[in-house]
């Protein structure tokens, strides 16, 4: 496996469903990408909620590697604040590859399709379509109401690509982490990463 000189942006943001979050990096580190991580305050407490990773303190990295004992991580975490709207990625002369915001809360995506950049992972967001560049939204939130829906929509009208978390069972999973990987596998594939995290569907 190897992708060494991809960049890509990770926003965690405080919706259900770290384990998408974590899958999520787990499987761009086994590809040698580095992560660009920025961690809203309530998606820290989400993650430290639903799993027993530790946001604040130690290197995530190797908590990773730690969690997922099994995987060859062989990728690199940057971490940024999402209050610092001076760093790297604010700004679009700093080339990644693209962004994903996962698991995307209702106010994270409020504030991306609307162009508010009022925290760091909205600024880069806003940057990443500025710059003609991958923007995926893992959204999480049931039912969703009109303005979740024109949101979404509008989002998806300003470039971005709105990949609800909502896995698929044909491939009959058997654990959290088979319906977690469905949905990350079906994230990279966006961005060209045949990452065999699931089964495509055959008849
Ligand atoms: C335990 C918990 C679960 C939440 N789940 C969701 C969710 O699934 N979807 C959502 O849009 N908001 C959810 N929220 C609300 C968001 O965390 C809240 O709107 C917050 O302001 C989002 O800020 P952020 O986008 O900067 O992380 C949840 C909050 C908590 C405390």
């Amino acid at each position: 496996m190897s992708d060494a000189k991809r960049k890509i942006i990770v926003g965690i943001t405080g919706a259900s469903g770290a384990v998408y979050a974590l899958r999520t990096i787990r499987a761009l580190l086994q590809w040698g990408v580095e992560v660009h991580l920025i961690v809203s305050d309530y998606g820290a407490y989400v993650v430290e909620s639903e799993t027993d990773l530790a946001m604040k303190g130690g290197n995530l990295l190797e908590l990773l590697r730690a969690k997922f004992g099994d995987a060859d991580l062989t990728g690199d975490i940057v971490r940024y604040s999402n209050k610092d709207l001076a760093a790297s990625i604010s700004s679009g002369s700093f080339h990644t590859d693209g962004m994903i915001v996962v698991p995307c809360s209702m106010k994270t995506l409020a504030g991306i399709a609307h162009g508010i950049t009022g925290s760091l992972i909205e600024r880069a967001a806003d940057v990443t379509l500025k710059e003609g560049r991958k923007l995926v939204l893992v959204p999480r939130e049931t039912p969703l109401n009109k303005i979740h829906l024109k949101n979404m929509l509008a989002a998806a009208d300003a470039g971005a690509n709105i990949l609800p978390a909502m896995p698929a069972f044909y491939q009959k999973p058997e654990t959290i982490t088979d319906l977690a990987d469905f949905v990350a596998g079906r994230i990279l594939a966006l961005f060209g990463i045949e990452s065999k995290l699931f089964e495509p569907w055959q008849r």
